[in-house]
């Protein structure tokens, strides 16, 4: 499993606080199944010593069985800039990482992600579902005309989950909107740890097997070599199940 979105880099941004935290969250990481990475910290004045970062933990990764590549979180601020050199989700990939960091989508979105698509450009939109209610799904379904994908936190399908976030994760879920999962994780230990398996388990029993392979293991492999998702196809549930609690 490749988690498209971790972030790894200690000591910078709002990673972990130490190298130590940092070897935890590989280890973690293996217990879920994740056998590649991609190492992020938010983009900021830090970002020319990322590589330096995730190098020093090269050797923790290679023990752990696990490839790691160094990328950074974009802001959608920082993708209306035209002279960025731009840090991909992998060697081979070219999806960015785009975090909106507002209650809406801005109107330029879809002319920006149209610009850096025919620059040859792919757009991971992260964790819509922390962000936005359900008004704004479809400006995200307008966005995925562009090359626009979309990734969900792992923790927020969880039932511990912030009620209104899970509810968004879940819908966006059923309607055959995610691309990937991913873990997003900040910490080895708290809300912010690795979830990826408990998480795959649970979309695995709600959804079925073919559906978690899709999300945790297919698609975050795809987009790492420059290859569009797979669409799940989630069936409707029956009408009476939507009255139970939780999901
Ligand atoms: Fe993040």
């Amino acid at each position: 499993m490749y988690d498209i979105h971790c972030h790894l880099v200690y000591g910078v941004s709002d990673g972990p606080g130490s190298r130590d935290s940092a070897v935890a969250m590989l280890q973690q990481a293996k217990q879920n199944g994740v056998t590649g990475i991609n190492a992020v910290a938010h983009f900021g004045p830090w970002h020319e010593s990322l590589p330096e970062i995730v190098g020093s933990l090269q050797a923790a990764a290679d023990a752990a069985g696990i490839i790691l590549h160094s990328g950074i979180e974009y802001d959608f601020s920082h993708l209306l800039e035209h002279d960025l050199d731009w840090r991909t989700i992998g060697p081979q990939s070219h999806y960015l990482l785009c975090d909106f960091n507002s209650s809406r989508i801005p109107f330029s979105a879809k002319a920006r992600f149209r610009e850096l698509a025919s620059a040859g450009y792919g757009i991971v939109i992260v964790h819509p579902e922390t962000l936005f209610g359900p008004s704004e799904i479809d400006t995200l379904i307008s966005l995925k005309d562009t090359r626009a994908v979309i990734q969900i936190n792992a923790a927020n399908l969880l039932p511990d989950a912030n009620p209104r976030v899970r509810s968004m994760a879940w819908k966006l879920l059923r309607r055959n909107l995610v691309d990937a999962v991913a873990s997003d994780a900040h910490r080895p230990d708290g809300s912010r740890r690795n979830r990826l398996a408990e998480a795959r388990q649970l979309v695995a029993a709600e959804c079925g097997n073919a559906t978690a392979r899709i999300l945790f293991d297919v698609n975050p492999e795809r987009l790492l070599v420059d290859k569009a998702p797979f669409e799940t196809d989630i069936q409707p549930r029956a009408w009476w199940r939507r009255f139970l609690p939780g999901r």
